[in-house]
């Protein structure tokens, strides 16, 4: 660094000539609102390679394109409205290893098993997490094949409480669980933890990486 802080400048103004690169790199926004997503996404890529991917809930598959070095991507979804505008993504950002198609978790018998499933915007987000849709992905699962999951822990509230109270009297189970009682049901259907992030901002959040045993 010079006297004013700016960093040396090998063979000339060269930043004039990739000006554009980082411009075009920067153009597709990210949203803020799912940047724990986006970062749980981006670990898997850089933790594994040329891997199979089973992306439960794939959604309208935006995630879909953070797995570049994947051999392929599986995304399924049972709204066929989003699985139409994934294909429009696939389409927009020439997603070469992803294929994407309709279809409900609990029905999905494919003709293959996959290295990585993750089934993090369903089960623990839009569905309670249950031993038999763990035993599901167990199966799915190459033998050292892991399972990408989430939670949201419950917050410590009295409103919480009372809550839980009357989704026990309407034996409707609450989405958010415990990390402890997660943790357990994980062990009992095959599962160690191998990485755990955790993001407890408003959410009390989780992202578990767990290897099929
Ligand atoms: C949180 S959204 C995912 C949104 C996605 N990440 C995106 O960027 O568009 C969860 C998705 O899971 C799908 N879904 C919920 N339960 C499902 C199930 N049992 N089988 C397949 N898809 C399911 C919903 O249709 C929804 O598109």
């Amino acid at each position: 660094m010079d006297r004013k802080g700016r960093a040396p400048m090998f063979g000339g103004d060269c930043s004039d000539d990739y000006v554009g690169n980082y411009l075009r790199s920067h153009e597709d926004t990210i949203s803020q609102a799912y940047r724990f997503d986006y970062a749980e996404n981006l670990l898997v890529d850089a933790l594994f390679e040329e891997y199979t991917l089973l992306y439960v809930g794939c959604g309208t598959g935006g995630f879909l394109r953070l797995h570049p070095r994947a051999r392929l991507v599986h995304g399924i979804d049972y709204s066929p409205k989003m699985i139409e505008a994934c294909h429009a993504l696939i389409e927009r950002f020439a997603m070469r290893n992803v294929e994407a198609t309709v279809a409900d978790f609990a029905s999905f018998r494919p003709d293959r098993l996959y290295d990585i499933v993750q089934t993090a915007g369903v089960h623990g987000s839009y569905l309670p997490h249950t031993e038999e849709a763990l035993r599901k992905v167990h199966s799915l699962l190459h033998p050292d094949g892991y399972g990408l999951f989430s939670l949201t822990a419950p917050p410590r509230t009295l409103g919480h409480y009372w809550k839980r109270c009357k989704s026990w009297l309407r034996r409707k189970p609450l989405i958010e669980i415990h990390p402890d009682r997660f943790r357990r049901m994980l062990a009992r259907t095959g599962f160690a933890v191998r990485l755990e992030l955790r993001k407890g901002e408003r959410l009390d959040r989780y992202f578990l990486l767990c290897r099929k045993e």
